[in-house]
């Protein structure tokens, strides 16, 4: 593919202001399926793709092609327009800066814009585009918000549309984005299939999505300088990540010791002599709860179970957490966590507490619980079952910007802090049935001064 300038007349030489790279940048410019994914390093030539590729199919459906592109910060929004500025009005493309859209001499139009909260997909509801790009999508923690704007893919005039998405390894979105379009076929270029069966006519559509891997040694514009740069950007892990665009280094940058090789482990049986403990984090709007088992002789925790009930009742939040604490487990709480006030913390918790569950006021303080989660991952004394499927999710979204932990889907990361800072109360079930004050809420010490604690 070609873009040429508009200016030219029709027996001037062609001059061309821009053309894909050979190798996957030609692939993503040229891909004829619905939903592609192009990423992996940093570098590679992804938001000059996607450019490329609007260029491309403006100037086939002319008036009829309608796109828009995403970010999700303005700031981000703003790099992304000024490149379009150097390649589009080589092309006679005009900027509407009200509207933050390109129209192409042909009709063509594109419009940027940013989703900072995912509701904010719902203003794009009733819209119709033929492109929809999402540029670097692993700043998305939640699909959510862009399938809404799948949604807006429709033409009335028969233009093929399509979804194409860019990014790189690492940030809140790492998780998802690696399950969509690089688990089922890791080295990509490969038509990933799915069935959707309409409701009312039972006709069953096929809809395909592809990921092409990036990689920075196919951008020629890009030398050793920028492999350098690279290097100076982040955590050895993540740096590893976005030189080889490699999905499996990394599954979040929160804790740069974090490996899932060496920290996720296979589910088993937990032995009996296992000293257990779980969190629980009660919200209005979703309740979790994570379990852990502390193998006495090695002191490695295991976090086995999770439980997130999203805007259910709490009374099926007790019941299912009853029904992992098995009546023994002991659990802790930060009534504080994530409602306004702290006494609607207390009210929570009193709530649950009559609804069953033997909880304690945990220890909360955040950067000791850090520092201690950093710990134990470094010394490999913290492994996560496998299965734990909620976890991993969160976990590939917890990060910090500008030094503050982003508080948003981290109720299962706060409850592995609870479980760390903690760990002290955690209790085999011998020690918990032999206790005749198990079933107590109040604690009783005997000998004040460091005799024996009694309570669970
Ligand atoms: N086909 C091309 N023609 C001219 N320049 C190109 C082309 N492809 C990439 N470049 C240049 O290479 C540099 C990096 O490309 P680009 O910004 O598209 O990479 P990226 O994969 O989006 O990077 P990041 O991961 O940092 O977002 C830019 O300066 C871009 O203009
Ligand atoms: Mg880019």
């Amino acid at each position: 593919m070609a873009e040429q300038a508009h200016q030219a007349r029709p027996d001037a030489p062609v001059e061309i202001v821009w053309q894909p790279q050979k190798g996957p940048q030609h692939a993503f410019v040229t891909c004829p399926i619905f939903e592609v994914f192009y990423g992996g390093a940093r570098g590679g030539g992804k938001t000059d793709g996607f450019l490329g590729e609007f260029a491309r199919h403006a100037g086939r459906y002319g008036g009829d092609a309608i796109g828009l592109a995403i970010r999700r910060e303005r700031t981000q929004l703003i790099e992304t327009i000024e490149r379009s500025r150097a390649m589009y009005t080589q092309i006679g493309a005009v900027f509407h800066e009200q509207e933050k859209m390109w129209r192409f001499p042909n009709g063509a139009r594109l419009r940027f814009a940013y989703l900072e909260r995912d509701s904010d997909a719902e203003a794009y509801q009733g819209h119709s585009y033929t492109r929809v790009y999402v540029e670097e999508i692993t700043n998305f923690p939640d699909p959510k918000p862009l399938l809404k704007l799948m949604a807006t893919l429709r033409s009335g005039a028969g233009v093929p549309c399509g979804f194409r998405a860019t990014g790189n390894p690492g940030g809140p979105g790492h998780h998802w984005v690696k399950q969509r379009y690089i688990d089922p076929a890791p080295n990509g270029m490969q038509p990933i299939k799915e069935t959707f069966k309409n409701p009312w006519s039972g006709e069953v559509v096929e809809r395909e999505r592809i990921y092409i891997p990036a990689r920075v040694t196919d951008n020629k514009f890009l030398g050793t300088d920028y492999v350098a740069n690279l290097q100076m950007a982040g955590s050895a892990q993540l740096v590893r990540a976005w030189l080889s665009g490699d999905w499996s280094v990394i599954e979040g940058a929160f804790f740069d010791t974090w490996s899932s090789h060496r920290h996720v482990c296979e589910p088993f049986e937990i032995p009996a002599h296992y000293k257990r403990l779980y969190a629980m984090d009660p919200g209005w709007n979703c309740t979790a709860a994570l379990f852990m088992a502390l193998d006495p002789e090695t002191d490695t925790a295991y976090i086995y179970a999770e439980y997130c009930g999203i805007e259910k009742e709490p009374t099926i939040n007790a019941e299912r957490i009853k029904s992992l604490n098995k009546g023994w487990i002991p659990g802790v709480v930060d009534p504080a966590s994530h409602v306004r006030t702290q006494d609607a913390g207390k009210k929570l918790l009193s709530m649950y507490r009559a609804l069953g569950l033997k909880l304690r006021e945990a220890r909360n303080d955040v950067e000791v619980g850090i520092d201690m989660v950093y710990d134990r991952l470094s010394t490999g004394r913290l492994k996560i079952f496998r299965n734990l499927f909620e976890f991993r999710r969160e976990y590939s979204a917890y990060r910090r910007i500008n030094g503050h932990i982003v508080k948003e889907k981290d109720h299962l990361m706060d409850c592995m802090r609870y479980l760390i800072l903690n760990i002290n109360y955690a209790k085999s079930r011998s020690s918990v049935e032999f206790n005749p004050f198990a079933n107590s809420d109040t604690e009783y010490r005997r000998n004040e001064g460091g005799g024996r604690n009694y309570a669970i």
